[in-house]
């Protein structure tokens, strides 16, 4: 293979340490708090059917046209590797996985877009994503905005900003887009060549195009809540309101689109200043879906892990590699030391001390350098000599001090914290 085959596929990325350690944190941070809100994991396969996501995320979304990762199984059917994760999870609670009507479900994993890469836009991403089922409310949304704000902060991470806005309902889809169209007027030859097809299959869109020239244009529409019945205006009050007493800083954006199709009312987005044009380092909203005949409701929201490392990253905080750094190297003088070396290494990690050896029998002089390089706080020492009269050194590496000691008092000494 060449070295460019030997790199990960394009918009993908192996990961390891020292950025591993940060992924870990965020995720064990995320375990702990999602529990602490009642929510449960759910492992769901990584490989769907493909109308799946055409039913579930809808057929005119940029994730349906243009970016799903499309394949044959061996059966003849079409698959696509998951997107997102939303639509997976109420396929399992449709299939009858759940047997809790308002069941809060967790998941962690890797997502597939087939987009251009840049920095914060890969093609195999990851997201921490939530799924809280049960009937519209906006106490329900509020919450899950809260539980959101809560991870990215427990998370590390600061100075973000929360969008809102909603959808309304599906009754309110005809003036919504009567209202978009006629306040375009005759406008339309403004805007790019993508908006002028959305104007025509999903006019929401035209409100969140980056397009300048486009932009301009729906800057001068009313917000999409004027084309909205009373009831939906009310609950995006009343979520406003909750969050408000929830003391969670919030700011309507009108524009605020989303571009996945299940949406219904409570719609938001997270970004971060650091970030760049890819900004958005979570996202979320009220959804309602039709699977395999059951109705299908739920508010959730999932954090892109990629963004949100980068954007700890750029806030300075580091991974503590601390916590991989083993206590204690044990060092074999003379090579016949080896075995009971081995045993004695063992016997110290069942006893909870991260510990590590050389054990490709090099000299004392690279495994002492081994010890250093592995961070170790201590190093036990034996060669023939202490070996004969049953007592082992042990180094302090960062005084370089050694004491001389028997195997219960080494293991008392190592144990403790
Ligand atoms: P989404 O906004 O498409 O929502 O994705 C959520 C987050 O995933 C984004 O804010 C971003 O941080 C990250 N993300 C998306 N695409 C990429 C990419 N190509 N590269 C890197 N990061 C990316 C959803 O996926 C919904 N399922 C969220 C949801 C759950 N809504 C309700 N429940």
């Amino acid at each position: 293979m060449s070295d460019a085959e030997l790199q990960p596929p394009p918009g993908m990325a192996d990961l390891c340490a020292p950025e591993i350690f940060l992924w870990q944190r965020v995720e064990e941070v995320a375990r702990q708090l999602l529990v602490r809100y009642g929510f449960l994991e759910v492992r769901t396969p990584l490989l769907e059917r493909a109308s799946l996501f055409v039913r579930a995320i809808g057929e005119a979304t940029d994730v349906v046209q243009k970016e799903m990762y499309l394949l044959q199984d061996r059966g003849g059917r079409e698959m696509a590797l998951r997107p997102e994760g939303t639509a997976g999870v109420m396929r399992w609670v449709a299939s009858g996985g759940s047997d809790r009507a308002e069941a809060r479900l967790y998941y962690m994993g890797p997502m597939f877009r087939a987009e251009r890469p840049q920095a914060g836009r890969r093609r195999q991403f990851h997201q921490i994503g939530v799924e809280a089922l049960g009937p519209a409310s906006p106490a329900a949304d509020a919450e899950c905005i809260a539980l959101q704000v809560h991870l990215l902060q427990a998370a590390g991470l600061e100075g973000f900003a929360l969008r809102i806005n909603t959808r309304g309902v599906p009754a309110d889809g005809p003036s919504v887009v009567a209202g978009i169209r006629t306040g375009l007027g005759g406008r339309s030859d403004a805007l790019c060549e993508d908006c002028r097809r959305r104007l025509a299959v999903n006019p929401l869109r035209v409100l969140d195009c980056k397009v300048p020239q486009c932009r301009a244009v729906a800057d001068t529409l009313p917000p999409v809540t004027e084309f909205m019945g009373e009831g939906s205006r009310r609950y995006f009050d009343e979520v406003l309101r909750l969050l408000h007493l929830l003391d969670i800083p919030v700011a309507h954006d009108p524009r605020l689109v989303r571009g996945l199709d299940y949406y219904v009312h409570t719609i938001w987005e997270i970004t971060h200043p650091a970030l760049g044009a890819q900004d958005a380092v979570a996202g979320g909203g009220r959804y309602r879906m039709q699977l395999g005949g059951r109705e299908l409701e739920g508010v959730g929201f999932a954090i892109g892990l990629e963004r949100l490392v980068l954007a700890l990253q750029k806030y300075g905080v580091r991974p503590d590699e601390s916590a991989v750094r083993p206590r204690v190297w044990i060092v074999a003088a003379d090579a016949a030391q080896m075995g009971d070396l081995l045993v004695l290494l063992q016997a110290l990690r069942r006893r909870g001390v991260a510990a590590g050896m050389d054990l490709a029998g090099r000299s004392l002089k690279a495994q002492m350098r081994a010890a250093n390089r592995a961070g170790a706080a201590w190093a036990v020492i034996r060669g023939a000599a202490e070996a004969e009269k049953g007592v082992f050194i042990l180094k302090n590496m960062s005084t370089g001090t050694q004491e001389v000691m028997d195997l219960a008092e080494l293991v008392q000494r190592l144990i403790e914290p």
